[in-house]
């Protein structure tokens, strides 16, 4: 396919998503969020109450998600589960499960079929590196695990959940650890991919950042 796609891999909580979405305005392309497959098939998980240590299993469950995505909704089986599916118990077993080799693959075309009209902005963890290899830029969104951890909680704060910093920080060390070191798609910038920290970088100037090279890119 010659549609371009900019892909956004990262940990948890980088501004992955919130980047992703503002890229995807000024450029008038679609989005791609990639961990909102793996949390829909975490919640369909539970919801059914599938065994997640059956593979074979989720992988189903994946297969033959019914999910539409509108706008800020996301639909499961025709309800909105957008704001269940950022639930931090939902968040660690998307984690718990992404190892799964059968789930990925279940995943894979899905991802893909993304990729159609005048571009896509994809965001995940193995964005550049599995799912979109050829994409013609790959940013890969760093930030320090302080700033990633207060950025959730005021986001959590801000949706009505309840947050506890100290809490969070550690949640997402261990998630990010599984991640980076898990065997199969481990959390890591492709060869080609551009790093960016935006530890210290707001929204506006991270967002100018990626439009930056996307500019510059041939
Ligand atoms: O990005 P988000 O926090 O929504 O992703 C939830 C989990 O899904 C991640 O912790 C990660 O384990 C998994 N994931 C993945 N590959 C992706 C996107 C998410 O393994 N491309």
């Amino acid at each position: 396919s010659q549609t371009p796609v900019i892909t956004i891999d990262g940990p948890t909580a980088s501004g992955k998503g919130t980047i992703a979405h503002r890229v995807a305005q000024v450029l008038g392309w679609s989005v791609l969020d990639s961990g909102a497959l793996y949390r829909l098939s975490a919640l369909a998980c539970l919801d059914r109450g599938v065994d997640t240590a059956d593979e074979a299993a989720v992988a189903a469950v994946a297969r033959e998600l019914d999910v539409q995505f509108k706008g800020e909704h996301v639909l499961l089986e025709g309800r909105d589960v957008a704001a269940r599916i950022r639930d931090e118990e939902v968040g660690n077993l998307a984690s718990a499960i992404a190892p799964q080799m059968p789930l990925r693959n279940a995943l894979l075309a899905r991802q893909r079929a993304f990729r159609c009209g005048p571009g896509l902005v994809a965001d995940g963890r193995d964005m550049g590196t599995v799912v979109f290899p050829d994409a013609p830029l790959k940013i890969f969104l760093e930030a320090d695990v302080a700033a990633r951890a207060e950025r959730r909680c005021k986001q959590l704060k801000e949706k009505g959940f309840s947050a506890n910093l100290a809490n969070l920080m550690k949640d997402m060390e261990a998630r990010d650890h599984r991640d980076r070191t898990r065997s199969v798609a481990p959390l890591c910038p492709a060869l080609d991919a551009n790093t960016i920290d935006s530890s210290t970088l707001s929204i506006d100037e991270t967002v100018s950042a990626v439009l930056d090279l996307w500019s510059r890119t041939p």
